[in-house]
């Protein structure tokens, strides 16, 4: 697929048809998918933008635009014009299996630039249980990442964990008062227990005098690099990162850890510069970056000379700009941080750490997890979400499922395919609604066979690569060679238009930043392969060989598409 995808060959040779048509146009021009099959494959809308140069009726702009097209290619059967001046296109057969053909047979895609990308995800506090918006960050975040790098840019996966602050100089405090034989590496202990310390550490602190003052003590200790206070802060980010990696190695995810502690050592820069270039005001003796249109500020030194979360944010941003020389940097978590990057975006481009025009910087927000009853997500515990039980209790309801239906699989062969099952269906269920809005977290939902699940893609998936078994032993490589793609039948044509548009669907996924574009597209394309399935006869018909290639270039296609969501492919369901 080194080729520009199919909507950039129709763009670049309509934008040179404007552009002869009327000089005076500038920029490129629109063209998008046709929004009713009966309109052909695509549309150009640009004859309604250029009345305002042309001063003609946009129709007779439509005729000039057509009459100047150079389709030396033969890319198109039908050219029309509807309603007020719509461009109607319609890609030949012939053009469509010449093209899907090449697909099949090119690499992967070859960036026209290869961009330096940030993404950052997951991201959970050390000491505490990751939760379910955690949850959707990893998902959403693997996604992307999985995305960039199929497109041919280098990315850089970042954890951002929250291990630097306030709360260590409480927790430490109390674990060293209350379980000092933890602390002195007597007694092994895990992430549930770290949690508990964490509670309790915090009721004290909110009740306790004397111990409010120890926690302090304790911070200021931790930070001055006191080495016992440094040991102790190490443990604890060990037992978390533990907690954490089992969820990790759950989801197939992978993700370098680089923590708020990394940029600690760049604060006090950090604050000196702001202040030479004149950004901060002091605010209750807090120093602050005020932003115009924004009643919060910044705030970039606490009043008792601490650093939060904001410092170490545009800390974070000048050194991906600087010394990571990102082009683009992606930050995914939920969506009640949207003001923090808003004014860390601001803040950033005002400090001069970044410059938009030369590096995109994207907060991508996501809703909240709801549970059955439309209120916020709880597990069946019932406190805190536990995301390790929620997978867990995915994986038993997709066994539940599967031992109900009918099959042929033996025992370990169930237990496998539930494992892959269950995770899959949570990432799919994630991904598959609009990312912005809130979604509802069903075992039920997730796990049919039937509508837009993973259980009815995978199941798609098996069926479309089995062909080729039941076709008897064929070589797709040996075919490959002597054979090549035509379509012809409607169905034939319509699956193979659709899988064409698979890289057009990662562009603007990697534009617009919505998995669900991809799970849509996928969706489609096992409907399409049905349409397909039922329509044209594979096994021994005079197209068999055809057939068998476009049945091929689906199922890798699909394959491709699965892997990008983060989720795994069986062979057999
Ligand atoms: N640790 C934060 C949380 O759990 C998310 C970090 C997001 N990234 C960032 N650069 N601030 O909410």
């Amino acid at each position: 697929m080194n080729e520009s995808s199919l909507i950039q060959k129709i763009t670049t040779l309509l934008t040179a048809a404007s552009q002869k048509a009327f000089p005076e146009m500038t920029g490129e021009a629109e063209v998008t998918p046709a929004t009713q099959e009966k309109f052909g494959h695509y549309q150009c809308n640009s004859a309604m933008k250029l009345t305002k140069i042309a001063k003609k009726p946009p129709r007779e702009i439509a005729q000039q635009i057509i009459d100047k097209i150079e389709d030396k290619e033969g890319l198109f059967s039908k050219i029309e014009i509807a309603g007020p001046g719509f461009i109607n296109l319609t890609i030949s057969s012939d053009y469509l299996s010449k093209m899907l053909d090449e697909a099949l047979r090119a690499g992967p895609p070859v960036p026209a630039k290869k961009e330096r990308i940030i993404v950052e995800f997951s991201s959970p506090n050390i000491a505490k249980e990751m939760h379910v918006g955690h949850l959707r960050s990893t998902i959403i975040g693997e996604c992307l990442a999985r995305l960039f790098e199929y497109l041919g840019h280098d990315v850089l996966r970042l954890n951002h964990v929250g291990d630097w602050g306030t709360q260590f100089g409480m927790l430490i405090t109390y674990m060293r008062e209350v379980v000092p034989e933890v602390l002195e590496g007597k007694k092994a202990t895990d992430l549930p227990a770290l949690m508990e310390w964490y509670r309790a550490s915090k009721k004290r602190f909110d009740e306790d005098e004397g111990f409010k003052e120890r926690a302090r003590q304790g911070v200021v200790a931790l930070q001055s690099g006191d080495p016992e206070s440094k040991k102790a802060w190490e443990m604890i980010c060990e037992i978390s990162r533990k907690g954490y990696q089992e969820v990790y190695d759950l989801l197939d995810v992978k993700l370098n850890e680089r923590g708020e502690s990394f940029y600690n050592s760049m604060l006090s820069g950090l604050v000196q510069d702001l202040e030479k270039k004149g950004l901060v005001t002091p605010s209750e003796g807090a120093k602050c970056l005020f932003l115009e249109g924004y009643k919060l500020p910044l705030m970039v030194q606490k009043s008792d000379g601490g650093f939060g979360y904001d410092a170490t944010d545009l800390a974070a941003m000048s050194q991906r700009v600087k010394d990571e020389k990102a082009d683009r940097i992606i930050v995914i978590t939920d969506a009640g941080q949207s003001l923090h990057f808003d004014l860390l975006f601001h803040g950033s481009v005002k400090a001069g750490y970044l410059d938009p025009k030369k590096v995109r910087f994207d907060h991508v927000p996501f809703g909240l997890v709801l549970g059955n009853d439309g209120k916020k997500f709880r597990t069946r515990a019932g406190d805190t979400e536990k995301l390790i039980d929620l997978l867990n209790a995915a994986v038993e309801q997709a066994q539940k499922i599967l031992a109900d239906r009918e099959h042929n699989m033996n025992e370990a062969e169930v237990e496998k395919l539930a494992k892959i099952l269950g995770i899959d269906a949570v990432k799919y269920a994630d991904l598959s609604c609009n990312r912005i809005s809130d979604y509802q977290f069903s075992y039920d939902r997730m796990l049919r066979f039937e509508g837009n699940t993973a259980a009815f893609i995978l199941y798609s998936y098996v069926r479309i690569s089995g062909i080729k078994r039941k076709v008897g032993d064929v070589n797709i490589e040996e075919l490959m060679k002597k054979a090549t793609i035509s379509l012809n039948h409607p169905s034939e044509i319509e699956l193979g238009l659709h899988l064409l548009r698979f890289r057009e669907t990662l562009e603007a996924m990697a534009e617009d930043l919505f998995p669900n574009y991809l799970t849509d597209y996928l969706f489609n394309l096992a409907q399409k392969f049905n349409g397909f399935f039922r329509d044209c006869r594979v096994e021994g018909s005079a197209e068999q060989e055809s057939r068998l290639l476009l049945c091929e270039a689906a199922a890798k296609t699909m394959a491709r598409g699965l892997h990008l969501l983060g989720l795994q492919t069986v062979e057999r369901m």
